[in-house]
């Protein structure tokens, strides 16, 4: 299993929350964010923090849907501008369901 984590530019929540039901992903988690990047050298701001609301998107997926959700999110989330976000893969060792207690052999 695998933990992708996405930061997206809030006008394309929508279209990323579509695409990924379009999937058949079941569930996901949503955060507002603060994202920080360097401001751009040639704007005469460089070093400067920029913080901009963003949102942080966090799926728990297979290795098997690992390529598919990825090419859905950057697809859905590209503006073709500065910004539009990242996406970062990280493993993942356990999915517990609270309830129950069980070790889930999916993701979630
Ligand atoms: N090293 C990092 N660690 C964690 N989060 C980061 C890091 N760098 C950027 N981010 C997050 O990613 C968001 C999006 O960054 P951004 O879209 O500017 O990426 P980029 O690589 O500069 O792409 P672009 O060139 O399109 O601007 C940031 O607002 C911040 O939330
Ligand atoms: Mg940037």
């Amino acid at each position: 299993m695998k933990l992708i984590t996405a930061i997206i530019k809030p006008v394309k929540f929508d279209y990323v929350y579509a695409a990924l039901e379009k999937i058949g992903i079941a569930g996901f988690t949503a955060t507002e964010v603060q994202g920080i990047t360097q401001l751009e050298p040639h704007r005469g701001t460089e070093g400067m923090a920029s913080f901009r609301l963003k949102i942080k998107i966090e799926v728990a997926v297979s290795d098997e849907q690992l390529g598919p959700v990825i090419e859905v999110i950057t697809n859905a989330a590209n503006t073709g501008r500065s910004g539009d976000g990242r996406v970062y893969v990280t493993p993942l060792e356990q999915s517990i369901r609270i309830r129950t207690g069980e070790a889930c052999e999916d993701a979630g």
